[in-house]
């Protein structure tokens, strides 16, 4: 049994896109892992049998993304208090007992990159204001609470999601019209953009960066080989500013360590790889 190669995957639909195969298998390279890290395509109809399945064939664990977050968490056997608190889970353990562990390392991995490229940042230091009130938004909000931002905002341009995810999470958080934001963001210690504006090029800004206070810092979710227009921006300005690659990569660490055994590192060589 011992001497199988050990195996992961991500699951998703569509999957073709993800760039955790190009992680996880730089990874392995690296160690020297006997391994293999797959994605597998799942139709939502077909997610629970899939994953359920999948300890049988040998997997030690996946990770989950869009849109089967959620359902991840809700066949699990243990769950974290991250992937509790967030509601949904990317990050499963199939157990030897036959337990099924979910965790959420989006809040994780958002966190360790900033305290990697940006040391001086202090959650604590300010408001932070969160652009968007999807997936990511929630997992992040979750994260600054947790380390300590005195209140968070949150800016949306459907009001109604953004009310969401605040009645989620309760107390310290504030929704701001979509309007307000820009002029909130200067009185934000921390600003966050989880919209999707960025991925394509020419689009604006999810808030201009002229009225920010000189020890605020920037990040974004949105990648790429270079930085988007809004990190680019706060650069030249001077500001604290950290880009959303490294999010994804922190990301990864704990589920490749559970499955593999070795925790492994992000660096120059993992952002080049997976950037392929
Ligand atoms: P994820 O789960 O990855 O965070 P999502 O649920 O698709 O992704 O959310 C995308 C976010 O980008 C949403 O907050 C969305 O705003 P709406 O809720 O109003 O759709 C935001 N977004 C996308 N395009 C936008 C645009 N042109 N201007 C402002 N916000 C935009």
């Amino acid at each position: 049994m011992t001497d199988e190669p050990r195996l992961a995957a991500v699951t998703g639909w569509p999957i073709a896109h993800s760039r955790s195969p190009l992680v996880h298998g730089h990874w392995l390279r690296r160690y020297r892992i006997r391994g293999h890290y797959v994605p597998i395509a799942l139709a939502p109809e077909a997610f629970v049998e899939g994953l359920l399945a999948m300890p049988k064939l040998g997997f030690r664990g996946t990770n989950v993304t869009i849109p089967h977050k959620e359902a991840a968490l809700a066949l699990a056997t243990e769950v974290t208090e991250e992937a509790r608190a967030i509601g949904a889970a990317n990050t499963i353990t199939f157990r030897e007992d036959g337990t099924i562990h979910a965790d959420n390392t989006d809040g994780y991995g958002f966190l360790a990159n900033l305290r990697d490229a940006a040391p001086a940042w202090d959650a604590a230091a300010g408001p932070a204001l969160v652009l968007g009130a999807g997936g990511a938004s929630r997992a992040i909000v979750h994260a600054l609470q947790s380390a300590g931002a005195p209140e968070v905002w949150i800016a949306n341009r459907t009001a109604a999601r953004a009310e969401a995810v605040a009645e989620h999470f309760g107390a310290r958080i504030r929704v701001l019209d979509w309007e307000t934001a820009e002029a909130a963001a200067a009185d934000a210690a921390t600003i966050v953009n989880t919209t999707s504006l960025g991925m394509k090029p020419g689009e604006p800004m999810p808030v201009a960066l002229d009225r920010l206070s000189a020890g605020a810092l920037v990040t974004d979710v949105v990648y790429g080989a270079e930085p988007t227009a809004f990190v680019a921006e706060a650069r030249r300005r001077g500001l604290m500013a950290v880009d959303g690659l490294g999010m994804l990569l922190h990301q990864a660490v704990p589920g490749f360590e559970r499955w593999f055994g070795v925790r492994p590192e992000v660096d120059a060589e993992l952002r080049a790889a997976a950037l392929a």
